[in-house]
């Protein structure tokens, strides 16, 4: 973090959003495995420049997204997806936690949606599901580096009930976690279901998809050899 000015702590929401939001009650999300990381870069190499420095605090090039990919470390850290009904991660967070975990307490959190599916509440969903995974884990506090500028980012922390210090042109939310209770584990494990559901039957319409192609590639094959053989 850049420390040149001294931090200054506020806590108020800003006034209503810039941009109007198309939200739905059930955001399914899922955690992603290693076996999504070339999912996982194609989404992060689609971000743009502006993006790209908003998620990692600079203008990350390719190889830099790629470094980022192939280091995730999904034995310690937990990483969330939405997927859209072709099977293309539209967005994910990054729950990230310390080596010294046990002792230290706390995990970050890193998010980003692509820009045509901004502005539906995924950022926010994947920030509270991120955020029931951390109560569960024990996380005492979560933090968000994000430069002062980044609107939504802010919006979503400080509804979360973050506090937020401005340092200049970059900010830090630290989110205080409650202990894990039974109605945590619960909720945690029905957003599970659901993503896992979710996942299940958008492989199922995409491979129903690929076959109905491939019967359609076979049948013109088929009446294009019977044309020819007729003339
Ligand atoms: C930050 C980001 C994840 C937000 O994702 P999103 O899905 O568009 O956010 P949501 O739709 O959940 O909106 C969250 C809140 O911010 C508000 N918001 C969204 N875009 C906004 C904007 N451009 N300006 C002001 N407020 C905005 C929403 O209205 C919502 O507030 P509400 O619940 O009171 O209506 C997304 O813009 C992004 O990927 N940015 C690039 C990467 C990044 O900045 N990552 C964060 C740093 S780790």
């Amino acid at each position: 973090m850049n420390q040149l000015h001294p931090p200054v702590i506020d806590t108020p929401i800003d006034p209503a959003p810039r941009r109007p939001s198309r939200r739905s009650a059930v955001v399914p999300i899922r955690e992603v495995g290693p076996e999504h990381r070339e999912r996982i870069a194609r989404h992060l190499l689609a971000l743009d420049e502006h993006d790209r420095y908003l998620r990692f605090g600079y203008a990350a090039g390719d190889a830099q997204i790629r470094q980022y990919v192939d280091g995730l470390n999904f034995e310690r850290d937990h990483v969330f997806g939405i997927f859209n009904r072709r099977l293309t991660l539209i967005a994910m967070a990054h729950l990230a936690y310390p080596n010294d975990f046990a002792s230290a307490g706390f995990a970050e959190f890193g998010v980003s949606v692509a820009k045509h599916a901004r502005g539906r509440g995924y950022g926010k969903r994947l920030f509270e599901r991120a955020a029931i995974h951390a109560v569960n884990d024990g996380v005492q506090t979560l933090y968000i580096h994000a430069l002062s500028e980044n609107t939504a980012m802010l919006r979503i922390a400080r509804q979360a009930g973050a506090v937020v210090e401005h340092a200049g042109s970059e900010s830090q939310a630290h989110l205080s976690l409650p202990p894990a209770t039974f109605a945590s584990r619960v909720s945690e494990l029905l957003a599970d279901q659901v993503g896992q559901v979710d996942f299940g039957l958008k492989t199922a319409a995409s491979q129903a998809r690929q076959l109905l192609a491939t019967v359609q590639e076979v049948r013109a094959a088929v009446r294009d050899g019977q044309h020819r053989s007729d003339v």
